[in-house]
């Protein structure tokens, strides 16, 4: 693996506990182990399956293959990135979904979170922003805080047919080529290797813009780890073959088909039963700042998988769960009460960091008022770690399910661990629901709403279904 050594690697495991989805933690409320012994042919089954198609890109399985197959585009990744570091003031993705989330969640989990506040020295790179909406309002702001001429723009669009990101290149193009600016010089494409209109966009240009790869089996959701997230992840200077070792010690990890012995098997098996016992909400709620868009990223990870219509034998069956975005503690002073005592509707996952980037002690003080002098003498860590504990508690008192990751810090090898491990978790997932994960038939039709709408040629019918419509009926507006 060439990543430091094993015994640092195994130091910095990420490890699940799910002691509280448990009838020994939560009585009747809880699963059984004969319940969780019931899906073992399931579970060996759905890890079969991934196992037999690992890699597969007419299944939209190369994902599981990334940690593996990258070791020139990875050194390729880092030259172009050190270029960009060195020629651009700012860095901006251009995309949305899959496009974007995973370069907005490493940026988040692994840099300063007041990154672009900090002196260029401190930084030591460009600033950074993400741009996966068409708010005009947001483009406009993104427009006043950076010199366009100065930003290195990151296109990533695997089907360049997007149109959220195509209208944001289009306002971006047009505003180069006004003043002046090469566009070859200021754009980099990460898009599908031969079809996809970046790529007729390229020709167009002379075919100089540089270009990544988002490989042919890698869908949107699954695309972190290839150059989708890789390429801004290096631009800020994050160690990428940290996350891909991470990856692919978790893949070792998961190499097992038995449920106590592989972590993404154990936690897909518990959904898979949980979900058949009516818990349609699936809460993602880490105990971190820097982990909170790792909940964004996995709500669409878990949401456009498993939200399917159909199985694979032809039923109906409109799977999947309700993910919710969560943030220890700031959300225990809003959303837990409902996890507490409303319906027994959700499973809820923490993730839980034993050693934060700083530890921040608490000072003493007001030693006279018993409410705030207990806390001094003790650290911002210890205080989020028992809050955090404590409502793991909490729930499992009140009989509801919910279980742990725990990451020994937040840095690329862990981070690449837990993306890997999330993935997984979904693919055996989907495998138990007998669904096909890794589509996503329901955005494409939104996609094609849009294009009828704004009177794309090709989508008159569409557009003509839409206006054919039953009025809005005013009586219900208010
Ligand atoms: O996960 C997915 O496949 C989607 O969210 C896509 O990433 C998103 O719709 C953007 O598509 P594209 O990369 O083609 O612009």
């Amino acid at each position: 693996m060439g990543y430091k050594t094993k015994e640092w690697r195994n130091s910095m495991r990420v490890t699940v506990d799910y002691n509280y989805m448990m009838a020994k933690s939560l009585g009747e409320k809880g699963i059984s182990d004969s319940q969780l012994r019931a899906v073992k042919d399931e579970a060996e089954k759905a890890f079969g399956y991934v196992a037999a198609n690992r890699g597969r890109d007419d299944l939209y399985m190369g994902w599981t293959e990334l940690p593996y197959n990258q070791t020139e585009i990875v050194d390729d990744i880092i030259k172009t990135a050190k270029a960009v570091r060195k020629k651009f003031k700012y860095f901006v993705v251009l995309g949305i979904g899959g496009s974007a989330l995973g370069p907005i969640m490493a940026f988040n989990a692994l840099k300063h979170l007041h990154y672009n506040e900090l002196s260029q020295k401190l930084r030591g790179g460009p600033k950074f922003y993400v741009e996966d909406n068409v708010d005009p309002v947001r483009m406009a702001a993104l427009l006043d805080v950076i010199e366009p001429e100065k930003t290195c723009f990151n296109v990533i669009s695997k089907s360049g047919a997007t149109s959220e990101t195509m209208t944001q290149y289009l306002i971006i193009s047009d505003i180069l080529k006004n003043k002046g600016v090469d566009l070859t010089e200021n754009l980099i494409f990460t898009t599908d290797a031969s079809r996809g209109n970046l790529i007729k966009i390229d020709k167009s240009l002379g075919g100089k813009i540089k270009k990544y790869v988002l490989p042919d089996g890698v869908g949107g959701r699954f695309s972190e780890l290839c150059p989708v997230g890789l390429l801004p992840a290096a631009v800020l200077g994050i160690d990428i073959k940290g996350l891909l070792a991470g990856a692919a010690y978790m893949d070792g990890l998961c190499s097992k088909p038995s449920i106590s012995k592989n972590p993404a098997l154990a936690l897909a098996a518990l959904h898979y039963i949980a979900m058949q016992q009516g818990k349609n909400i699936h809460v993602m709620m880490p105990y971190s700042d820097n982990l909170k868009l790792v909940a964004d990223w996995y709500c669409q990870l878990w949401a456009e998988s498993l939200g399917k219509a159909q199985d694979y034998s032809g039923n109906t069956v409109n799977a999947g769960t309700t993910p919710v975005k969560s943030l220890g503690v700031t959300d225990q002073h809003s959303q837990v009460q409902l996890y507490i005592e409303g319906p027994y509707d959700k499973v809820i996952t923490f993730i839980s960091v034993d050693h934060y980037a700083v530890k921040m002690p608490i000072p003493h003080g007001c030693e006279d008022i018993p409410d705030v002098g207990f806390l001094g003498g003790h650290t911002m860590q210890e205080l989020i770690q028992a809050e955090n504990k404590a409502t793991a508690y909490a729930l499992m008192r009140a009989g509801r399910m919910n279980y742990t990751i725990y990451m020994p810090e937040i840095n690329a090898f862990t981070l690449g661990q837990l993306m890997y491990l999330l993935e997984m978790q979904t693919a055996y997932a989907g495998a138990l629901l007998n669904i096909n994960t890794f589509n996503q038939p329901g955005v494409e039709n939104g996609k094609k709403a849009t294009f009828a709408l704004l009177g794309k040629k090709g989508y008159e019918e569409k557009k003509a279904e839409i206006d054919s419509a039953p009025e809005i009926d005013g009586k219900y507006i208010v």
